[in-house]
């Protein structure tokens, strides 16, 4: 069987350690040290138009840390069962996405950036894209 049986709190929202400078602060994610997966991939999202809606699948095996690089947006996360909606505002926080999990992300500010680092690289064959396939896959695993 493919995938897990976590929940949206399986995920948590992790400190991240900073650096502070008159000059502008630091922080870093290392591999092996403050980041519980290899990062494989990174990616950001920009330029997102008010009112925008990402997001919108779940993945199989797929782990991410989300962190909104400058600005805020909002993260649901949905097990089939409980909902969470956690807000980003602060670069010193990162959200830990579990495998297995739906989400959707929303409200975001203007000019906001939501930096994702992701435990695999791009298989579109890991995606739930569909709401009532992600509901039957959760069942199978109950
Ligand atoms: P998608 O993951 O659906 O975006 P979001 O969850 O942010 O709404 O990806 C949007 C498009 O970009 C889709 O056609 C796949 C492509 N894409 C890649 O080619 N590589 C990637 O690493 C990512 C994240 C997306």
């Amino acid at each position: 069987m493919r995938g897990n049986s976590n929940t949206v709190f399986d995920c948590s929202v992790i400190d991240l350690p900073q650096i502070f400078n008159d000059a502008g602060n630091i922080i870093i994610l290392e591999n092996g040290n403050n980041i519980p997966f290899d990062v494989k991939r990174v990616y950001y999202l920009y330029d997102i138009p008010g009112g925008a809606s990402r997001g919108g699948h779940a993945h199989y095996k797929l782990e991410q840390y989300i962190i909104a690089g400058c600005g805020s947006f909002e993260v649901i996360l949905n097990d089939g069962f409980n909902v969470r909606t956690i807000v980003l505002n602060n670069p010193n926080k990162a959200l830990h996405i579990v495998p297995g999990l739906w989400r959707e992300l929303d409200n975001f500010s203007s000019g906001c950036i939501s930096l994702v680092l992701a435990s695999e690289l791009y298989d579109e064959n890991d995606y739930i894209r569909n709401y009532e396939d992600f509901l039957e896959f959760k069942k199978e695993l109950l």
